[in-house]
C-alpha cells in the first residue's frame, strides 16, 4: 500500500499543484451553479473530528463530500473516546480503517502530525493553533477569479502573526509574492518560519506604510480561539491595525480585502468594510466549499 497523502500544511502541496486545484475549483463551482452533477467520490466517506467550533469548516466540509457523491461524519472531541484520553495514534489506526479520509480542527499542530504519521488514508487540516491551509486555498482562489495571477503582487496581513498568517507566509513563498506583515511588538508570526520564508515575507509595524500602494490587505480576529482570556489585552493593542477605510484607501486602485471569518466588526475590521457592495468576503467563505472539493479530489487520486 502507498503512503496516503496527507494535507497539514500548504507545504505539502507545490506551486503548480495550488495552480491546478484553484482550476479545478473554479471548474467544481461552475459545474455547481448549472446543476450538473460532478459525483467523483461516489461512496467515500469523510471523518470530521472537532476539538474547536466550526461553521465553515464544517459546512464546506460535509456539503461537499454529499456534492462529490460520498458523504461526511461529524466527530466532536468530546463525544469520541479522544476526549477520554485514547491515544491519538490508536484512534488514527481505527477511524482511517473505516474511512477513506480524515479531516482534523483541533489546538495542538503536532496533533495532527501525531494522527497522520499513524493513518492510513489522507489527513486534512482543518485549522491548528498554527496553521489553517484550507482557509487560504479558498482565498487563493477568491484572489484568482477577481484579479488573475497572485505571484509578484504585494499583500498585506494586519494584526495579529496567527495560524492564518502562518499559512499565508507558506503562501508567500510557494506562490512567490511579498508579504508584508503589520503587527505590533510581541504579535508577530513564528520567528522559525519568518525566516525560512526570506525576502517573501517582511514584518512592518506601522499599518499604514505596511498597507501602502498594496494588491491585497487581509485581517483576523484578534483573539484566536483559545485566546479567549487574552481577548481585552489584545484588543487594546492591535487597535491601531484595524481594516478599515482609511487603511484600504493607503493601497493600491483596486486592491481587495479579506477576512477568513467569523469577524468581530469594529475590532479588526470596520462594519462599513464588511458590509461594502463590492467586497469579496462572502465569496471568499464560499470558495471554502469548491476550493476543498478540489483538494479532496486530489488527495484521493492517488
Ligand atoms: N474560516 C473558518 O475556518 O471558519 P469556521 O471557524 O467557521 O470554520
Ligand atoms: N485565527 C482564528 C481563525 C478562525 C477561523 C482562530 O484560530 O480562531
Amino acid at each position: 500500500m502507498t503512503a496516503p497523502r496527507h494535507f497539514l500544511t500548504l507545504m505539502d502541496l507545490t506551486a503548480d499543484e495550488i495552480r491546478s486545484l484553484i482550476t479545478r475549483a473554479m471548474e467544481l463551482k461552475s459545474l455547481r451553479n448549472q446543476g450538473l452533477p460532478h459525483k467523483t467520490l461516489e461512496g467515500k466517506v469523510l471523518a470530521m473530528i472537532f476539538t474547536k467550533a466550526s461553521t465553515r469548516t464544517r459546512v464546506s466540509f460535509e456539503a461537499g463530500m454529499t456534492q462529490l457523491g460520498g458523504s461526511a461524519l461529524f466527530l466532536s472531541g468530546q463525544d469520541t473516546q479522544l476526549g477520554r484520553g485514547e491515544p491519538i495514534a490508536d484512534t488514527a489506526r481505527v477511524i482511517s480503517s473505516m474511512v477513506d479520509m480524515v479531516m482534523i480542527r483541533t489546538f495542538a499542530h503536532a496533533d495532527v502530525e501525531t494522527f497522520a504519521s499513524h493513518s492510513k488514508v489522507p489527513v486534512i487540516n482543518g485549522l491548528t493553533d498554527d496553521y489553517h491551509p484550507c482557509q487560504i486555498l479558498a482565498d487563493l482562489q477568491t484572489y484568482v477569479e477577481a484579479r488573475g495571477e497572485i505571484s509578484g503582487r504585494t499583500v498585506c496581513w494586519l494584526g495579529d502573526g496567527n495560524n492564518v498568517c502562518h499559512s499565508w507566509m507558506n503562501a508567500a513563498r510557494l506562490l512567490d509574492f511579498e508579504l508584508v506583515v503589520a503587527c505590533p511588538e510581541g504579535y508577530e508570526p513564528d520567528a522559525e518560519l519568518l525566516s525560512a520564508c526570506g525576502h517573501h515575507v517582511r514584518i512592518e509595524r506601522d499599518p499604514a506604510q505596511a498597507a501602502q500602494g498594496t494588491d491585497l490587505l487581509i485581517t483576523d480576529v484578534w483573539a484566536s480561539m483559545g485566546q479567549e482570556d487574552e481577548q481585552t489585552a489584545r484588543a487594546n493593542t492591535l487597535a491601531p491595525y484595524q481594516l478599515n477605510r482609511q487603511l484600504l484607501d493607503k493601497a493600491a486602485p483596486g486592491a481587495l480585502y479579506m477576512h477568513c471569518l467569523p469577524a468581530h466588526r469594529d475590532e479588526e475590521i470596520s462594519t462599513e468594510l464588511m458590509d461594502a457592495s463590492g467586497t469579496v468576503i462572502w465569496q471568499e467563505a464560499e470558495n471554502r466549499l469548491h476550493a476543498q472539493k478540489a483538494l479532496m479530489e486530489l488527495l484521493l487520486s492517488d
